[in-house]
């Protein structure tokens, strides 16, 4: 008889994964950042320093810290979030987790079931709406503008699953540096936003991670910080601003979210070398480093939108970027961006087709999102020329006005 170990495999997994095979050169996808701007020396001070003066703490799971982790990384959260975001928390409020998406994937576990209703922002992060569809939940786009949710198509929509009896659990946002239009919700709108969470009774989930990649280094109060009654909870990161693959997220919540979520989060404690590393490094150069980062990323920005003018002309139209590390790109309605994917990987050019990243992928068909963290310049340069290049031969340049002339 033959044998198939896939045989035994549970029901319902999502396609198995293939083999690794290294970043394309022209890679304008995920939230990678550049090796350049990883602060090596001083991560490497800070890790021999922690090791030698508490790597006896790894004997223990929890490191004498607990199972909501590292308390002096916890500690300076508690500070950061209270002077950059207007949060007025204890160490007890947050619980660090191996990246935000532990994060995401716990707050979901906490929250839905399947059949349940969420809101999300009409363009959003792919990894949130993938996590939702595979818990077999509903999600319903809001539409965005410039300065994120706009609140008369977010109370149509509650009105309208009134009508069907239908109460969304929560509503997903980035209010702050949006992924992926990078715009910034203002304090108006978040307070309304507030409002009408109140008056329909859902939850807000706050994903702030890329909040500390504005242009300016200043935001806007985090939405958690103006709720006065617990119907926030917040999650962040230090994959943006430091570097992804340390893996440390966080959630800011109430006692009794954290604690409810703690009697399930059973993986022993997120790692916690990373997380003594890190506290470290925080305390003594987080300001410096985050500011010299977010100078480089926006002269990366400048470079890809230099790029996109003179390639793609008037038919790829964007908003200037409020910080952050994408540009959301609409082109004309003949470019598929899914079958531009395809021929792009086909060429070592890697986009993410819009498709992934809306509520309705109908809505993302001719618009794609390009990272410019990772590449160099002149890499950001020839990609973005080898992919007009890809992109007229199969669509020939569409005819509109002031277009570019090649
Ligand atoms: C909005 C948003 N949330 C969460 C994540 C997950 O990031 P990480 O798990 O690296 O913290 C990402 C990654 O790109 C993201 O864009």
């Amino acid at each position: 008889m033959s044998y198939k170990i896939e045989s035994f495999f549970s029901k319902d997994l999502p396609s198995p994964a293939k083999k690794y095979e290294g970043l394309v050169k022209h890679n304008f996808v995920g939230g990678h950042n550049s090796e350049e701007n990883i602060p090596v020396d001083k991560l490497a001070e800070s890790a021999k320093y922690v090791i030698n003066q508490q790597g006896n703490n790894l004997a223990l799971y929890g490191h004498k810290s607990g199972p909501q982790g590292n308390t002096s990384l916890r500690e300076f959260l508690v500070s950061y979030l209270k002077d950059y975001v207007g949060m007025n928390i204890s160490i007890d409020n947050i619980l660090l987790t191996s990246g935000s998406l532990q994060a995401l994937d716990l707050i979901n576990e906490l929250i839905l079931n399947k059949g349940d209703t969420v809101l999300v922002e009409e363009a959003t992060y792919g990894g949130a709406i993938s996590r939702v569809e595979s818990m077999k939940v509903n999600h319903v786009g809001v539409k965005l503008d410039n300065e994120g949710i706009v609140i008369e198509n977010l109370v149509e929509i509650l009105e309208k699953l009134k009508s069907q009896n239908i109460f969304p659990k929560f509503l997903y946002t980035i209010p702050t540096v949006q992924n992926p239009t990078a715009t910034i919700m203002p304090n108006e709108r978040r307070k309304k936003i507030l409002e009408v969470a109140e008056k329909y009774n859902f939850l807000i989930f706050e994903d702030d991670c890329y909040a500390d990649l504005t242009w300016d280094r200043k935001r806007p109060k985090a939405i958690f910080s103006m709720s006065e009654n617990d119907r926030v909870i917040y999650c962040g990161s230090f994959s943006k601003s430091i570097a992804p693959a340390l893996r440390v997220g966080f959630i800011v919540a109430s006692w009794p979210v954290i604690s409810q979520i703690l009697s399930f989060k059973n993986d022993g404690g997120s790692g916690a070398i990373e997380q003594m590393l890190l506290a470290d490094f925080c305390k003594k150069y987080y300001l410096d480093h985050t500011s010299k980062l977010v100078k480089d990323l926006q002269s990366k920005c400048d470079v890809m939108i230099e790029s996109l003018e003179s390639e793609f002309g008037s038919i790829a139209e964007y908003e200037y970027p409020k910080g952050g590390i994408f540009l959301w790109i609409t082109l004309p309605e003949n470019i598929n961006t899914d079958r531009l994917y395809e021929l792009a990987s086909n060429h070592h050019i890697t986009i993410n087709p819009g498709s992934e990243w809306v509520s309705n992928p109908e809505a993302g068909r001719h618009k794609l999102r390009l990272c410019f963290a990772h590449p160099s310049k002149e890499v950001i340069r020839e990609g973005i020329q080898n992919l007009a290049k890809i992109c007229y031969e199969e669509f020939g340049i569409p005819k509109i006005s002031g277009n570019v002339e090649r």
